[in-house]
């Protein structure tokens, strides 16, 4: 009752401090007013496991705080049936009931900025502003939104504050900072005096011979990356790029046989680096289409030895404690659902692969980790790997369903380091990232995303 009595005062605060919550909570029977307004003209259950209608203030009130997470699921039935009225108010509600969760209302409003519910996620933002105090967290995300749906001044004014609230602030500056510079106005800083007040490429820089787990640590809270001098030994990498260039040598005359273009490129699975016979590869590549990454459908062919591999170095030079702790997971594991091996070919201009954060693309929530290496490099010749040296806490603005705008950032602040052959890069799945092929790069590049995941993956390859 009590919780009640409060969620009851809160609508009404709301109400008052932030006018956008205005328009969606007009009495504190709204929320039954909506429900049987929706029952009356049918448009989808408002519980959908049961299909039972909600018939009380105190049983939405009571279901809400009980099964917090349930509010997406409602909210995406009212968005999809075009009730998005409804919808901000049950999440309104939902964010009011349960104040104090600060990292819950934060997932809910990534996971709606994924599905592009813009006015959903602003919805739950401004109530857990009221229910869960200012705080810097939700005005970035706020910021993010205003950014997104082209509101640039009110996306300033959000950025500043989280800023202010942020001590070593650096991703809620940088995007002011491409805020004010899209409206024309002049800025504080530029974004190479940020990064370089920022970041030291020495300090992301370690060698796999010897190293203090603690800085790497340190550097991929702070940058989202660490670069692993030596972390393999050439002749195994020049082994593996000699079977990957078997199994995949007149790719096109297999591309052609799956009916897909030549210049389909998602990208081969782990099996592409293992032992089984070319012949069968390919077999298990072209049947397996459209779905290429499904462990179910890779019987008969051998995911394992580069896995064999990787976690064979990472236990010897002891860096699987160090992914390992910063996961917070017991054990590491991949799944060839998810590795890639690539290749890129240059063609004589520039190019820039999709800027993306590969959180965005997986989990909103559970960070990820990705060791990227080359199997065969000579730096300038060969396309290459660049980085915002930001470990973002969130996910910045898209211009698609997870791509960075490329002009977001000064480009002269993306860090590409010298790589060598037998280096591996530690990416963090909130650091934005992106290939990029200049006109003097001639030769072509093979490399693997080895990713770990702290969330459940499809037939884990265990270390
Ligand atoms: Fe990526």
């Amino acid at each position: 009752m009590a919780l009640k009595r409060w969620v009851r005062s809160a609508l009404k605060t709301a109400v008052l401090q932030v006018p956008p919550v205005k328009r969606l909570v007009e009495s504190r029977n709204t929320l039954l007013q909506e429900n049987e307004s929706l029952r009356r003209q049918r448009v989808a259950p408002v519980v959908p496991e049961s299909g039972r209608w909600i018939t009380s203030l105190d049983e939405w009130l009571a279901r809400l705080a009980a099964e917090p997470d349930s509010v997406l699921s409602i909210a995406d039935t009212l968005l999809t049936a075009g009730r998005n009225r409804e919808a901000e108010v049950v999440l309104a509600a939902a964010t009011l009931s349960t104040s104090g969760h600060l990292s819950r209302h934060m997932q809910w409003v990534r996971r709606l900025r994924y599905a592009k519910r813009h006015g959903a996620a602003l919805a739950v933002c401004n109530a857990a502003l009221v229910g869960d105090g200012d705080n810097p967290a939700i005005r970035r995300e706020r910021g993010y939104l205003f950014f997104e749906s082209g509101q640039l001044d009110a996306a300033i004014s959000e950025l500043d504050a989280a800023a202010a609230g942020f001590p070593d602030s650096v991703e809620e500056t940088l995007l002011g900072v491409a805020a004010r510079r899209a409206l024309g106005r002049s800025c504080p800083a530029t974004h190479e005096e940020i990064i370089a007040a920022y970041f030291k490429p020495e300090t992301a820089t370690f060698k796999a011979e010897r190293f203090d787990p603690a800085a790497i640590r340190w550097s991929l809270e702070r940058y989202g990356c660490a670069l692993i001098r030596g972390l393999f030994p050439i002749d195994p990498l020049m082994q593996f790029h000699a079977v990957i260039d078997r199994n995949a040598d007149n790719i096109g005359e297999l591309y052609d046989a799956m009916g897909v273009p030549r210049g389909f490129n998602v990208g081969w699975p782990l099996y592409f680096a293992g032992t089984s016979p070319r012949s069968a590869v390919r077999a298990c590549f072209r049947d397996s289409y459209p779905q290429l990454f499904d462990p179910a459908r890779m019987g008969g062919v051998d995911s394992t030895p580069l896995p064999r591999f990787v976690f064979r170095r990472l236990l010897e030079t002891g860096l699987n404690k160090v992914i390992r702790d910063h996961l917070r997971i017991p054990r590491l594991y991949t799944s060839a659902a998810i590795c890639h091996i690539r290749k890129f070919v240059p063609e004589g201009m520039a190019w820039f692969g999709e800027f993306h954060q590969d959180n965005r693309l997986y989990s909103s929530d559970a960070e990820i980790l990705t060791l990227w290496f080359p199997f065969n490099y000579l730096h300038g010749t060969m396309p290459t790997l660049e980085f915002l040296p930001v470990r973002s806490r969130s996910h910045f603005p898209c211009v698609s369903a997870c791509g960075i705008d490329n002009a977001l950032f000064d480009s002269r602040v993306l860090w590409r380091p010298q790589y060598q052959l037998g280096d591996g890069m530690l990416l963090s799945g909130y650091a934005p990232h992106r290939t990029v092929a200049e006109p003097q790069m001639k030769d072509s590049r093979t490399s693997v995303d080895f990713w770990f995941f702290a969330s459940d993956v499809p037939a884990p390859i265990y270390e």
